[in-house]
């Protein structure tokens, strides 16, 4: 998703990317794009909140049915008293899907074999933190205790024997989410797509296994926050530094900010770095692996280098 593309772009392509997945918002996303009020009615919205999943989010949060009629979501925002648009101003795309654990946890065992120090960027309510906590079925392969994470693989990926240790974790956001306040856990429930009953409920297993253990959730922008918290980390360990849907939201001088640090920090030694983004956002994690031209879903890398193709949510893991 290319957050500055033309809006009717991006709901096409987001379409795309719920095709099969979920059938309200491919239909929904697919007519906005030919709808031309709507499109008027989002274009008068700041570009980084005319996203879909924001915009479809904050018209649920305010009652719109989902799995529901396009007409009653399209009445909704032309209807607009100021509501729907005062929950997009004030909300924003937050999804925090452990989902992506089963995708991510191959790359954290393969960098570090012993209890790591854990920092993640973009971290939102810091569920993914807990990596420790779950077990993961790969195809036959299941390892460890906790709730089910499950992805299919292909490519022969290197999966870990055991679940991976962790020391010390920590995360930083722009705005990181409590998970002891229902209201912010309320809206990442809103922020999973209509028709994903297991990712609702995936969703409230990890806020009890977060709220037993608070994570410490850094306030403020990755590339400021970033260094010393790596500094902090390494006394506990060696330190992982992973991000998920996250770089996208940069704007793209940061982008090349970010590549530019995180090369730096794993040239000095000082951490591994785990990526997980599409593929048009870390163009130079992309070229360094054979990703096709057409990869829809992430481009995991580790400490820069592409490895792996992931589904979004954490479905399916492809070995490059
Ligand atoms: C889509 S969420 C992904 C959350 C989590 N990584 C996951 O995979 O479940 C993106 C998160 O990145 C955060 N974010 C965006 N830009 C950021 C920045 N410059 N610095 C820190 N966090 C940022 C947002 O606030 C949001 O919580």
């Amino acid at each position: 998703m290319d957050l500055a593309a033309d809006t009717a772009e991006q709901y096409r392509d987001f379409a795309l990317d719920a095709r099969d997945y979920s059938p309200c918002y491919d239909d929904w996303c697919t007519r906005v794009a030919d709808d031309a009020e709507v499109l008027a009615w989002l274009d008068r919205l700041p570009l980084p909140k005319r996203q879909p999943n924001l915009v479809l989010a904050a018209a649920r949060w305010h009652g719109v049915p989902a799995p529901g009629p396009y007409d009653a979501f399209r009445s909704a925002l032309l209807a607009d008293d100021g509501t729907i648009v005062a929950t997009i101003r004030a909300r924003s795309t937050q999804t925090n899907e452990v989902g992506r654990l089963a995708t991510l946890v191959p790359a954290f065992a393969l960098v570090a074999d012993r209890p790591v120090a854990l920092i993640e960027v973009g971290a939102s309510a810091g569920l993914n933190l807990f990596p420790d906590r779950y077990s993961y079925a790969w195809g036959g392969r299941t390892i460890g205790s906790g709730p089910l994470l499950t992805a299919s693989v292909s490519g022969d990926p290197p999966l870990p024997a055991a679940v991976p240790s962790v020391a010390w974790r920590a995360g930083v956001d722009l705005n990181p989410l409590d998970v002891t306040d229902d209201d912010a856990m309320r809206w990442l429930s809103f922020l999973v797509w209509p028709e994903h009953e297991e990712r609702r409920a995936r969703l409230a297993t990890a806020v009890a296994i977060a709220r037993s253990a608070p994570p410490v959730l850094v306030r403020g922008n990755l590339l400021d926050e970033l260094p010393a918290l790596v500094a902090t980390a390494a006394a506990h360990g060696p330190v992982v530094v992973f991000h998920s849907a996250v770089a996208v939201y940069l704007p793209p001088e940061d982008r090349d900010r970010f590549q530019a640090l995180m090369t730096g920090l794993v040239a000095e030694g000082r951490c591994h770095w785990v990526s997980n983004e599409a593929a048009s956002v870390l163009p130079e994690v992309t070229a360094s692996g054979p990703v096709p031209s057409d990869a829809r879903g992430f481009v995991l890398g580790i400490d820069g280098r592409a490895v792996a193709l992931t589904h979004g949510h954490g479905a399916w893991l492809r070995w490059l």
